[in-house]
Order: C-alpha cells, then sequence, then structure tokens
C-alpha cells in the first residue's frame, strides 16, 4: 500500500509541469528563458516578470509617443563580443554586426581616434538595441508567459517540503505567481541597495533567512559584496541640416578622454524622416557618482518603485552635460530647440563593479533559486552584454539538467 502510494506520489510529481519564474526580462533573464524553453518544450511553464514596460533592462531602447517610429538607444549602444560562443548567442538573437566609427574623442582637440579592432561589435536587429532581449523570448512558444509593469517585492518558499513553491508577490502583497524554481535575472532583489531605496531587506535576502539554505546565504553574501556604478544619460534628437552635421562627424560611438563630466557620446542615425539623428551623452562614473539620487522622471525606479526625483537638479545636471559637450572643438552646436529632448535618465547600477558570482553559486539546487545576468561569472567580462547573454545560457542549462533529473 505504502510503496504503491509513494509510486502515485512520484508520477505525479514528475509529470506536472516545471514552473520557472524569472526575475527580470533584461538580456540575462531573456536569455534564461529562451534556453530553458528550447530545451524543454511543454515540460515547462517559464513566466518573465519585468518592471519595465517591455524587455530590454540596460540594453534598452527608449521610443515616445510623439514619433511613434523613433528609437534611442540609451544604455549600451553596442555589445563587444569577445568569446566565439557569444558570438553565435548574439547572432542567433539577431544581433548586427557594426564597423568602423568607434573609438576616442580627445576632449580638449576634438580628435577623433578609430579603435584597433579588439572583439566584435553588435547592436540590436535594425541598430535597436531592444530588440536583442525581445528576439530571444520571441517564437519560444506558449511555454514562455511574460508579466511587464509588474515588480517582485515580495519572495517566500510555501512550507511544504521539497516541494513548496516560490511565492512571487508584488507591492500591495498580492501574488504576481508562483513557480518551483527561481531564476534572479537582475540582482536587485537580492542586493542590499534594495534597502537604500525601498526601506525594507531585499526580498530574497529576507526569504533565505526563513530557509537556512547555507550555500543561497554564502551566494547573498558574494552578491552583496559587489557593487554598481551609475552613468547619466542624456539624449536629444535632431532632423534636417542640424542632423547632418552629427552625421558628418567620424565617429557613432566614442569614448570621451580627458572629460570631468562626459564618458561617451554616441551618434545613432534613425533613418526616419523629420528626426533622422538621435544623440546620446552618458556621463563619467565621476559624475554620476557625486551627482546620486537624482532619478530621472521617467524612470522605472520612480514610476514603480516611487522612489524620489528632483526636476530642478535633472534640468542642472541636464545643463551641465550639455555645456560639457559644447566644449569640445569640432562638435556641433545643440540647438536651442530639438525634435526632441535633451532628456535625462539616470541609470542607478549601470555597470558591476567587483568578482563575478562563482558558476558554482549561481545554482542554488536545495533552495530552488538560480541566478544570472552580467554579475555572474563567464567567459566574457563582467557588466556587458555578452556576459548577460552567457550566464542566461548557463543558468538555464543547469536548471533545464535539474527539471529533467528530477523527472
Ligand atoms: C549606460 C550604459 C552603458 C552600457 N554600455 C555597455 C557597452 O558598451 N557594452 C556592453 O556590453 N554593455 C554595456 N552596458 C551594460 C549592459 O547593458 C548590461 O551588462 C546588460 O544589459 C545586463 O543585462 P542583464 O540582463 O544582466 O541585466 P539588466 O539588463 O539590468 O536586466 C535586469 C532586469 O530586471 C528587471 N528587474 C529588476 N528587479 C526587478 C524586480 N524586483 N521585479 C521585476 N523585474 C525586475 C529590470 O527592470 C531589468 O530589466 C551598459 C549599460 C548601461 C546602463
Ligand atoms: C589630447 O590631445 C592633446 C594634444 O595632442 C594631448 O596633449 C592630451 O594629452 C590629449 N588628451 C588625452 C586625454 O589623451
Amino acid at each position: 500500500m505504502r510503496l504503491l502510494l509513494n509510486a502515485l506520489l512520484t508520477t505525479m510529481a514528475t509529470s506536472r509541469v516545471g514552473r520557472v519564474g524569472i526575475i527580470g526580462g533584461g538580456v540575462g533573464g531573456c536569455s534564461a528563458a529562451k534556453t530553458i524553453s528550447n530545451a524543454l518544450g511543454s515540460a515547462v511553464e517559464v513566466t518573465v516578470y519585468e518592471i519595465g514596460r517591455g524587455p530590454g533592462g540596460r540594453a534598452a531602447t527608449r521610443r515616445t509617443r510623439e514619433f511613434p517610429t523613433l528609437h534611442v538607444n540609451h544604455g549600451a549602444p553596442t555589445a563587444q563580443i569577445v568569446t566565439e560562443e557569444g558570438r553565435k548567442a548574439i547572432e542567433a538573437a539577431g544581433g548586427e554586426e557594426v564597423k568602423g566609427g568607434h573609438g576616442t574623442l580627445n576632449s580638449s582637440t576634438g580628435e577623433f581616434q578609430e579603435e584597433e579592432e579588439g572583439g566584435w561589435l553588435f547592436v540590436g536587429e535594425g541598430g535597436v538595441m531592444g530588440n536583442l532581449a525581445a528576439s530571444l523570448i520571441e517564437g519560444t512558444g506558449a511555454n514562455v508567459k511574460t508579466k511587464y509593469n509588474s515588480m517582485v517585492r515580495g519572495l517566500e518558499r510555501a512550507a511544504n517540503g521539497d516541494d513548496g513553491s516560490w511565492i512571487l508577490r508584488n507591492g500591495a502583497g498580492e501574488i504576481l505567481g508562483e513557480a518551483d524554481w527561481l531564476v534572479v535575472a537582475g540582482s536587485g532583489v537580492a542586493h542590499p541597495r534594495w534597502t537604500a531605496t525601498f526601506g525594507n531587506e531585499p526580498p530574497l535576502v529576507e526569504a533565505a533567512k526563513a530557509l537556512g539554505d547555507s550555500q543561497l546565504d554564502s551566494s547573498l553574501k558574494a552578491i552583496a559584496s559587489q557593487t554598481a556604478s551609475p552613468v547619466i544619460a542624456v539624449f536629444f534628437v535632431l532632423s534636417g541640416s542640424e542632423a547632418q552635421r552629427w552625421l558628418d562627424l567620424p565617429f557613432k560611438v566614442a569614448k570621451i578622454e580627458g572629460n570631468e563630466v562626459l564618458g561617451k557620446v554616441m551618434i545613432q542615425r534613425t533613418g526616419e524622416e523629420g528626426y533622422e539623428v538621435a544623440v546620446v551623452l552618458h556621463s563619467s562614473r565621476a559624475f554620476a557618482e557625486t551627482n546620486k539620487g537624482v532619478y530621472g522622471s521617467t524612470s522605472s525606479a520612480k514610476r514603480v518603485g516611487g522612489a524620489k526625483s528632483d526636476k530642478g537638479k535633472e534640468d542642472e545636471l541636464n545643463a551641465m552635460m550639455l555645456e560639457a559637450l559644447a566644449e569640445i572643438p569640432q562638435i556641433p552646436e545643440v540647438p536651442m530647440t530639438c525634435k526632441y529632448g535633451p532628456v535625462l535618465h539616470r541609470w542607478g547600477n549601470a555597470f558591476v563593479v567587483g568578482e563575478g558570482l562563482s558558476r558554482e553559486n549561481s545554482m542554488c539546487r536545495d533552495a530552488k533559486v538560480a541566478f544570472c545576468g552580467d554579475y555572474v561569472e563567464t567567459d566574457a567580462p563582467l557588466s556587458s552584454i555578452e556576459c548577460a547573454l552567457l550566464a542566461g545560457k548557463q543558468t538555464g542549462e543547469a536548471i533545464v539538467k535539474e527539471i529533467k533529473g528530477g523527472a
């Protein structure tokens, strides 16, 4: 009798569809979703929870209601790929290779120096960086669901032996979903910086206290030792002869050397009449550090998380970045009125600083938590699109193995 019951229970457990909840729809989370969905098909149900209106995360593209076809890559402008595996992955995601126009700009002379080819440079399909994450989950089929405008604010593991599910909640404490496996694809819910913004303990840290899983604890400790460096982005859109002056410059993406305020300038051809060029400025790290705490009024943290923004301070930073740009010789004047912008966007955690979470600690089998994203160790440099792509693949494969092994 007992044996029979056990056999029955085992069959029930194995025939059930595995549920994977991915927190974060950036390149890392989407790469994991794709890997898991492709390998397991209808034996798995993947749900991606994302604060933003769509996928992309830091490899994002801004769109606007006024100009429906305008797109501005205001996060990562390109992905520099150094591994063969990364190249395959980015090509499979519709990444397009770009050549020329990448290098450094001397801010006191305005001289541009083309960079020696080191690795391969890519953008998303059609030059739209946001397409990279999107194309990873497009065509994955019905077993991948996406929940946008959904911020996970609470996590707990239902106490039900090995079969306990992860429960994901929103800010109001309502259940967003349940999962057997949790994939943390953006370290926010696991990192102490959560507390600085929202006051309470990071949701996964809170949940881990109740679990007492030593491996999860050590993963969280490693994540807590990482820090992040911010970038302030400002972009504006031009048309006609004003746009042409920027297209005549010898570069598309230039690191700015010797400037206290600016770190990078990017000139993007939109291909759309009426707003042909988008110019994006990225601040230096030091400038963003000294002006911490100023969010763009449109940032996700402000919109969903309720973080404060200060319009006056924002305008001041915006003006300072444009002034610094105007001081660089040979750079065209920014007209008093642009087609769109200048708009400021603050990336509070643009780059990961510290040591990557080890491959071993990116998979906590007993706690049924896995980590992926540009803060996890791969063959690519930390804090890059390539790293996020590879970490998603690596963590996705580890989960596939677990779900298959359990069956
Ligand atoms: C200004 C800037 C310039 C950059 N330049 C380059 C470059 O030149 N080359 C390069 O390779 N890389 C660059 N990067 C880095 C690159 O963008 C990232 O390494 C990569 O996009 C990280 O992907 P990810 O999936 O790991 O993380 P993310 O893209 O950050 O994805 C995490 C996602 O999780 C979501 N999320 C977080 N918390 C929650 C929650 N509680 N609930 C639901 N969703 C949540 C976030 O909204 C986000 O979409 C740049 C980044 C920035 C910001
Ligand atoms: C910029 O060019 C000037 C003149 O050639 C040079 O003296 C200076 O060192 C350069 N600055 C940087 C940061 O390379």
